[in-house]
């Protein structure tokens, strides 16, 4: 049976096998891009407190995620309410920290008992703040937003679905795919499967990054791919819909490897700025307050850009006197912006905010 939009792709088939999602230009690409991110991965594990990144990437990422499904929110408001996602925060913030949430517990479910179905299905339901199980009434699409036009219709029947699922959990399970090569195409299989009625776009994105860490290629989830998503969106939404039409798979799983490969490299270059940033801190807070320049004071600013009183009297062990003349003393000096929320004071490391949410040039 061929494929038309409005009809519900029941006959949906698996993956190709490896000689033909490997082209010769898929595994000169695969090579750029693995190499990319062996080097991420090195760096990141490498850093002095790895701690500054695996707090902020997946902020950054659930941010650009959630906002290519027009979930949309700042990464001021989300680290304003990273503590406590339940509060004053809007609906958007609030959603967006819970994708945060989802693949820190994608992570850990990940290397308990590795990446099933039924860790989709958790992640999902993190995402959408409710149970979520596999789709069992008809009638979800993809359409065009603007025209309403169907674009694709997913497999209907939830035995079905059930069942492409276990196919798609095999399929990222066979290692005689090229792990990254294997990615691309399990995150084309997933949505086209699109085993939920909303948060699959997401769910995919995070089991992207859970399937290098599966693949012992990413030993932090740090890809910060939706960036590049979001940058190239017609490409992913075209390409996407090509495999589907036309089998467009070589097209499909360049664009990916470029994504992981320009992703690394921009993440590799925001360590270094990184690194800078943090010598260059110290070193003009110990000229304002040679206490300022207590090393795990200094850390926790990078750890955490939103800094309270309390957390520095608990981490650095200080009466809230020394706590609170640190973080004034850099906050009069200009280090530090001051700012109230209700009756907290939450200090800003605004230069490494600056940091991470400017633009670092895509092209490798
Ligand atoms: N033609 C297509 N075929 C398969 N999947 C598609 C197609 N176009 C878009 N998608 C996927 O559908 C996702 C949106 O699905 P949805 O369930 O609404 O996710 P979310 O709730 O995370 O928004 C997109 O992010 C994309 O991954
Ligand atoms: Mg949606």
């Amino acid at each position: 049976m061929t494929w038309v939009p409005e009809k519900p792709y029941n006959t949906l088939p698996p993956p190709p096998s490896a000689d033909i999602l490997e082209t010769k230009g898929v595994l000169r690409a695969s090579i750029g891009a693995s190499t990319a991110l062996a080097k991420l991965d090195q760096a990141a594990v490498s850093m002095r407190n790895p701690t500054v990144l695996i707090n902020s990437i997946p902020v950054l990422e659930a941010q650009a995620s959630s906002e290519i499904e027009n979930i949309v929110t700042t990464t001021d408001e989300l680290f304003r309410h990273i503590d406590n996602e339940s509060a004053a925060a809007d609906p958007a913030t609030r959603e967006t920290l819970r994708y945060r949430t989802a693949l820190r517990v994608g992570f850990s479910l990940t290397q308990d008992r590795g990446l099933t179905a039924s860790t989709a299905s958790a992640v999902c339901s993190i995402i959408k703040g409710r149970e979520m199980k596999v789709r069992a009434d008809p009638g979800t699409r993809i359409a065009n937003p603007g025209t309403g036009e169907v674009i694709y219709s997913p497999p209907e029947g939830r035995d079905l679905i059930m069942d492409k699922l276990s196919g798609w959990e095999r399929f990222v399970h066979n290692n005689k795919v090229d792990p990254l090569v294997r990615m691309a195409a399990a995150h084309y299989q997933f949505q086209a499967i699109h085993p939920f009625s909303d948060g699959n776009g997401r769910t995919g994105r995070i089991l992207n990054v859970l399937m290098l860490v599966e693949a012992n290629l990413l030993r932090m989830p740090i890809l910060y791919l939706s960036r590049y998503i979001i940058d190239t969106k017609n490409d992913y939404y075209q390409l996407l819909l090509a495999v589907t039409a036309q089998e467009a798979w070589e097209e499909w799983v360049l664009y990916v490897l470029r994504g992981i490969e320009t992703t690394s490299l921009m993440t590799l270059r925001k360590i270094d700025a990184i690194h800078t940033l943090q010598a260059d801190f110290g070193h003009r807070s110990r000229a304002i307050s040679k206490g300022a320049a207590h090393s795990e004071f200094q850390s926790l600013l990078f750890e955490q850009p939103y800094c309270r009183i309390n957390t520095v009297i608990e981490r650095c062990d200080v009466s809230r006197p020394t706590a609170t003349s640190w973080l004034s003393s850099l906050a009069e000096a200009g280090l530090l912006r001051d700012i109230k929320v209700g009756r907290d004071r939450l200090f800003i490391n605004r230069e490494f905010l600056e940091l991470l949410t400017r633009a670092e040039p895509l092209e490798t």
